[in-house]
């Protein structure tokens, strides 16, 4: 017999047992009409005599991933009212027989609070569960923060709300999060589960107080908790509120604690960090969505993979598809590099066991997906090509002419380059509409960023299938169009251009990058000019030197450590010099060398302020980024942002470049940049939707401009 309550939450039952199912596709967020629902049915688990338990579960494929999110970005711009689910937990959690929750795919947020409500939390073994809203820059605000430190004690539930990190069922059965894992049938044992305790009193979550601890116990972890957060977290809110709220979790009754959470989840869901992070999430979402490209396109599968070049890049790129289960062939000129490229891929898998991120089972699965190679004999059977080598345009056409001969007609043929034109390289093959560029972000197996960059005849289900492969393999794929860097180095390339200028007028190494790094970026724009090697932008701007403005500014600096053999972290000098473990310090020779340089070519010195140092190099970002954004090399500001948020070190808490511009206002930036224009000359000069989106009082963040992306 089946009753529905609503098209969000049904109610079944199995004799004895109702079963509420939560509806509301795709991941069952807790939208207006799901928490009433459920509210119902708890209400007739309660007054019906015939019922004697009930499982909670969610339709689909997961349980609840949380609160609706939307609804958070309706109600800071005054487009909605309040998201109230503490009454509705309440109910689950005094409904006076068993409610027994059954987790499949994820239980998140508000998810997992309506779980740790309910009497008894069972999960199928692949579930996921946590508390992720230090990801949206807020905190649990259903009580989580009060009832899972009842459940899971004190630090266990700090580092759940603070990582904000999902784990596997196995670790929240172990914890005492979930009581008990369910093989296959989960709505099945859940039923029986529930039978088995039907009858028994019903134990709430909120009376539990044994796992609270005592002041003298917590007071050193919070102080712990605090100062750790402090330093990974640096300049958030978020995670230093998650541990207020738990402390008071451990000081006031649970009701007064749950207004102290609501008061301090106010306090971080109206601040700009979660508004920021907030449109990060969406924007990270909207990627996937190519205006002339529709979701049914239908894809090429991809099962084998071939790729050629066995570099650091290379090497990185088969982790990624053998982490996946695709099998890889890697393919290099000479045994010795082939010999290195596979050590390397040795050395970092068994930093990954040693961090208990991967098995060794699982590291000696993957080892035997990639099968080193010297020719091309088997490359005729994969489905798709990645060309790793070296960063030249000759060395590309040669491999991909090769490429052409050898694979099969349907094959995806990709390169990894990071700057060079897609079509040049697609014109050496016969079939340029399965050519496109994956310009993947090193170290590749770790960052999440992927460019795909689009020829002017990259056909659709090439791009599509690599938006899709690109999800399955753990990436963020960002659709950009075919210009001399792409989007994010051809913003990134004046981004260094400018730390340089700023040390040729005054400022020290260390004061640019420590006012960068103060303001929220993962490094410097020197320590990472020094990480990835001076030498790969000094032979960018060599190459590329004939097309600068005559007369416009050049930086210089760089240009000469490179030519003393200062190439960075690799060869134990750059910016900074190194130590065996490559840790950096300030190298005094850089200074003398700076300031006599500085002297010879007669530029006058100054002390440059953070807040300079900060407006230019940000600035000069968003100047380049208006600019390809109306050029349509970038199809939305947020997929300039999410480029930047996840292979740039941009602090998510402040939205990427272009959402950071839009919060400060774009009038107010024009007019910096236009000082900076006058002051500094030409290379400075406002990209002209930002001077029209400044005059007429709008944001990146509403400028559509069309519906592909544009190509060279
Ligand atoms: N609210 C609204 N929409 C959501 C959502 C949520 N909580 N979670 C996902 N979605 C939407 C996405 O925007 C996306 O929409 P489009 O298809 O229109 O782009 C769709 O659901 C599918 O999402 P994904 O593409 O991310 O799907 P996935 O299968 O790759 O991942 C997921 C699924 C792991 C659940 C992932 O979506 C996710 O992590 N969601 C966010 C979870 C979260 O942060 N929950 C906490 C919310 S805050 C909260 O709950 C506060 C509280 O205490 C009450």
């Amino acid at each position: 017999m089946e009753t529905q309550m609503s098209d969000l939450v049904q109610f079944t039952r199995d004799n004895d047992i109702a079963v509420i199912t939560i509806n509301n596709p795709p991941v069952n967020a807790l939208s207006p009409g799901v928490p009433q629902g459920i509210e119902e049915a708890i209400e007739r688990v309660n007054n019906d005599p015939s019922i004697r338990a009930a499982v909670l579960i969610g339709g689909g494929k997961t349980f609840i991933a949380g609160a609706d999110i939307n609804m958070f970005v309706q109600m800071t711009s005054g487009k909605g009212g309040r998201i109230r689910l503490l009454p509705t937990l309440l109910k689950i959690e005094d409904c006076k027989k068993p409610i027994v929750v059954a987790i499949h795919g994820n239980a998140l947020g508000g998810g997992l609070e309506v779980a740790q409500a309910c009497h008894y939390r069972l999960a199928a073994p692949d579930a996921r569960v946590g508390q992720p809203e230090v990801t949206l820059g807020i905190i649990p605000g259903a009580g989580g923060t009060q009832r899972l430190p009842r459940l899971i004690g004190v630090e266990k539930a700090m580092e759940l709300c603070t990582v904000g990190k999902p784990i596997k069922a196995s670790e929240a059965l172990q914890c005492g999060l979930l009581d008990k894992l369910i093989e296959g049938d989960l709505l099945a044992g859940a039923v029986a589960f529930a039978r088995e305790v039907a009858g028994k009193p019903v134990r709430k979550t909120r009376e539990l107080n044994d796992k609270l601890g005592t002041p003298e116990q917590n007071g050193p972890l919070f102080a712990a908790a605090r100062d750790a957060a402090r330093k990974k977290y640096r300049n958030m809110i978020c995670q230093l509120a998650a541990i207020d709220a738990i402390e008071a979790a451990t000081k006031l009754p649970f009701e007064k604690g749950c207004e102290e959470e609501a008061r301090i989840f106010d306090t971080c869901l109206w601040s700009d960090q979660s508004k920021a992070q907030i449109h990060a999430f969406f924007a990270e979402r909207e990627v996937a969505k190519i205006p002339d490209i529709p979701k049914d396109t239908p894809a090429i599968p991809v099962n084998s993979l071939a790729i050629v070049g066995a570099g650091t890049m290379g090497g990185g790129i088969a982790m990624v598809f053998a982490n996946a289960g695709i099998p890889v062939i890697l393919k290099d000129a000479d045994q010795a590099a082939l010999d290195r490229g596979r050590a390397t891929i040795q050395k970092n898998y068994a930093t990954s066991v040693k961090r208990g991120r991967f098995t060794q089972e699982f590291v000696d699965e993957r080892m035997k997906l990639i099968k080193p190679t010297l020719t091309y004999s088997d490359f005729a059977n994969a489905d798709m090509v990645i060309e790793a080598v070296f960063e030249t345009m000759p060395v590309k056409k040669e491999v991909f002419a090769e490429l052409d001969r050898v694979c099969k007609r349907g094959a995806i043929l990709a390169s990894n380059t990071s700057t060079l034109n897609i079509d040049e390289i697609a014109a050496s093959t016969s079939r340029a509409e399965f050519v496109i560029g994956t310009h993947f972000f090193s170290p590749a197996n770790v960052m999440r960023l992927l460019e795909l960059v689009r020829g002017r005849r990259s056909s659709k289900e090439v791009i599509a299938t690599c938006m899709q492969l690109a999800k399955k393999v753990g990436k963020v794929a960002v659709l950009v169009g075919n210009c001399r860097g792409f989007v994010g180095n051809r913003m990134f390339l004046p981004y260094i251009r400018e730390a340089q200028f700023l040390v040729e007028e005054g400022a020290a190494p260390e004061a640019v990058d420590s006012a960068l790094t103060d303001w929220g970026m993962a490094m410097g724009p020197l320590a990472v000019g020094d990480l990835g090697g001076l030498d790969v932008a000094y032979r960018i701007r060599k190459e590329y030197r004939h097309l600068e403005k005559p007369g416009a500014r050049q930086p210089y600096v760089e240009d000469h450590l490179v030519e003393m053999g200062r190439l960075g972290q690799k060869t134990g000098s750059g910016w900074y010099k190194y130590d065996a473990d490559r840790r950096a310090s300030s190298d005094p020779e850089v200074a003398a060398l700076v300031r006599k340089w500085n002297a010879e070519k007669g530029i006058p010195q100054r002390q440059i302020s953070a807040e300079e140092i900060v407006d230019r190099e940000i600035y000069v970002l968003v100047n380049e980024g208006a600019r390809i954004l109306e050029d349509g090399y970038a199809l939305r500001a947020g997929d300039i942002d999410t480029i930047y948020l996840n292979g740039y070190g941009f602090p998510s808490y402040r939205g990427g470049p272009m959402w950071y511009a839009d919060t400060v206002g774009l009038k107010k930036v024009y007019d910096r940049v236009c000082e900076f224009h006058q002051k500094h000359g030409q290379h400075w000069e406002p990209a002209p939707l930002l001077k029209r989106l400044a005059e007429t009082g709008g944001k990146f963040a509403d400028f559509q401009r069309g519906p592909a992306t544009a190509t060279a």
